[in-house]
Parts: structure tokens; sequence; C-alpha cells
């Protein structure tokens, strides 16, 4: 989610980049006049405002030339329950983890329309006027719900071309008071879809668990109780995609997470550091390795370093179910996996350590897991 990487962008190169020549409309970052993406795409802008301009070697234009075409894996999870196919499937999910840190899940169980709904719950409450919005716009990382613009206001020096809430979903009762009333159907469809993950992402962690060799029960009521975050991502269609983005690289801080999209736009990196253009299946879930998973494996799999693209001619919804322990539980390399050829390679952390650590770091500061590495 928020943890940055690859943003070692110096001041200067802000201010010597310059997509076109033409004057740009600024953008003021005061409360009382805040501006978001949506906005801007409301409002017609036919140039992106320099804020939002990336420099050069990152913009997405930049690496046009090592886009890989790689297949992405695609795994059927209908037979899970199956004690003759389930073997075949870790199997397939040891591969991806070990590759990419990075599979699409189909037959999972989710209906579609459970899936159109909550997109059309999320279409619905970024289209309400940005006063309604503005009600539950924090700059606070740590608040249990959250809507903005770009990944955080508050420390970005540059800002990516997205609107977003953000809200803590599991368990369920705990938080959907706190969820958006308006509109009116909101709190059931997007609930709806938040239980049936929570769901998934327990029997999808269960086999990564297993797939490192581990007993299926180890971390099991960690995981079951842990937290789950929904990010609702909007990225309006932009008028300048080759110069902005819509998130930067960066890994998620979870366990895994799995997304929800509604056409294509999210790139993932490979081990050759080429970006891979994720396709759009429908119907499909995206499935993402995150930091807490890799220092649980000792390094075995990664998280995958992902970002997401704009386009001028299509709006994009995104739903990024982020799972991981509960907020203060620490998660260590499995003891299992530590051995003296396998020495401990990462520091223990916690979903709280993380949020301290992005409220005062630019997402430019270099990403959270690599503070953790114990020999870099
Ligand atoms: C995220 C994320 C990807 C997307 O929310 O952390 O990476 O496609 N989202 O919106
Ligand atoms: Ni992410």
């Amino acid at each position: 989610m928020e943890a940055g990487d690859h943003h070692g962008a110096e001041s200067s190169s802000f201010s010597s980049s310059k997509a076109s020549g033409s004057s740009r409309p600024s953008t003021s970052l005061s409360s009382s006049s805040f501006t978001s993406a949506l906005t801007l795409t409301q409002l017609g802008v036919s140039h992106v405002p320099q804020r939002y301009v990336l420099p050069p070697s990152q913009r997405p234009s930049a690496s046009y030339s090592n886009l890989s075409t790689t297949a992405l894996p695609i795994l059927d999870i209908s037979s899970l329950q199956n004690c003759f196919l389930r073997p075949h499937v870790i199997n397939n999910i040891q591969t991806a983890c070990k590759e990419i840190g990075f599979f699409q899940v189909i037959n999972h169980g989710i209906p579609l329309s459970m899936m159109k709904e909550a997109l059309n719950a999320a279409n619905e409450f970024f289209n309400l006027p940005v006063e309604e919005k503005m009600l539950l716009g924090s700059d606070s990382v740590h608040a249990p719900i959250r809507y903005g613009t770009s990944i955080n206001q508050a420390v970005d020096k540059v800002y990516f071309w997205r609107d977003f809430i953000k809200h803590y979903s599991h368990p369920i009762s705990k938080w959907i008071h706190l969820w958006p009333s308006n509109p009116s159907t909101y709190k059931e469809n997007m609930g709806n879809y938040a239980k049936a993950v929570q769901v998934l992402q327990q029997q999808i962690m269960e086999l990564v668990i297993e797939s490192l060799g581990l007993s299926p029960h180890y971390l099991h009521d960690e995981v079951e109780n842990g937290s789950q975050v929904m990010a609702v991502n909007c990225y309006p269609k932009c008028p300048e995609p080759e110069v902005a983005l819509g998130m930067p690289p960066h890994s998620d801080y979870g366990s895994i997470t799995i997304l929800l999209q509604s056409c294509p736009g999210l790139q993932i990196m490979d081990q050759n550091k080429n970006w891979i253009s994720v396709p759009y299946i429908e119907g499909a879930l995206l499935v993402q390795m995150g930091d807490q998973t890799e220092v649980m494996s000792n390094g075995r799999y990664k998280s995958v370093i992902h970002r997401v693209t704009v386009s001028d001619e299509m709006d994009r919804l995104s739903i990024a179910s982020l799972h991981s322990l509960s907020l203060d539980k620490k998660i260590e390399p499995a003891p299992l996996l530590v051995d003296s050829e396998n020495p401990k390679s990462y520091k223990e952390f916690s979903f709280r350590d993380f949020l301290d650590y992005i409220t005062s770091n630019d997402i430019g500061n270099g990403r959270y897991i690599d503070t953790l590495k114990e020999n870099p």
C-alpha cells in the first residue's frame, strides 16, 4: 500500500522536469481548497498540474522499452477442498510466489454480481459532491476511515493521479458504522464483498503457508483475526498519462492483498526489473504477496513491487483488500524457516510500526521493508 519505492527523487529534478511548454494549472494543498485528481478531470484540465509531473526517469514512458510480455499465472482454485487436487494448487502457488509474488485466481467462489455491486458502490461514492466526501477527509494514516487523494497528501512531494477512500473492514461489526452512509447502498454492497474477501484470504493464506512447508495451522488464528483494510481507488481519466502515475512503485505492507479492478492499469515488476501489465480478466481476483509474507517466509517469497498507470481514455476503479496480522501483532520469520544456512534476515514488525514509518516519510524515501533487513 503506502510504502514507497524507487523514488529517489531530488527536488531539483522535479523543478527541471517539464512535460510540455504550456502553462499548468496550480493546485493548493491547504485543506480549505482540497483539489483531487477527480476534480481536475471533472474540470476538464488539458494538462496535469506541475505537482503531478514525475521526473523523466520515473515516468511510465521511461520504461516503455522494458515492458515484459511474460504470461502471468492464473490459478483455478475451485478444487481447494479436494484433497487429491489441493497439492497441485499448492505447487502452483509455490511457483508463482517464488517467481513473481503474484497470481490471479479464478473460480474463487465470489459471485461476479457481488464484485460488480461493490464497484458500483465505489463509483457512486466518488461521484458525490466534494463537500460530502470531505466529511471523511483526513491526513492521518492512522484514521480508521479516510478519504483523500494521491498517497498521503500531507507529505507527498509529487502527487499521484488517484482519489481513494480507505476503511478498516474486519471484523465488520466493529467498523461498518464508520463507512459512508451515502450512497445508501455502500455499506451493504461493499460489506458483502468485504466479508467474502476476508474468507477467501484465509483460504489463500493457508495455501501460501503450506506452500512454504509450514503446518497449515501456523498463524491460523492470527490470520483469521487479522486486519483488513479496504483501499477503494479511483483513477480518473488523465490528460497526460505519460508523465504521471496513479500509484508509484511500492509493495503492500500486509500478508496478501486481493485486488478487484474494473479495467487494466496495474503493472508489476518482475525479477529482471521489467514492468509487466496485468491483463484484465473478468471475474478474476489478483493476489499479491506483501511485506509481512516476505518477512514470515524469511525472504523465500518476496513482496511484489507494483504501480498503477493511468489512461486518457477511461476512468479506472479498483478495490484493494489489504490483509495483515492485527495492528499490534508483530510478524517475524517463521522459526522453521531459520537455520544456519538461512539466517534470520528480517527484524519483526507490526502494521502499526509500518503506519508510524509512513506518517513521517515521503514515498520517495524508500521501501519500509528495506529498513527491516538484517543483512542488507
Ligand atoms: C494499493 C494498490 C493497485 C490498484 O491500493 O496498494 O496497489 O490497481 N492498488 O489500484
Ligand atoms: Ni499496492
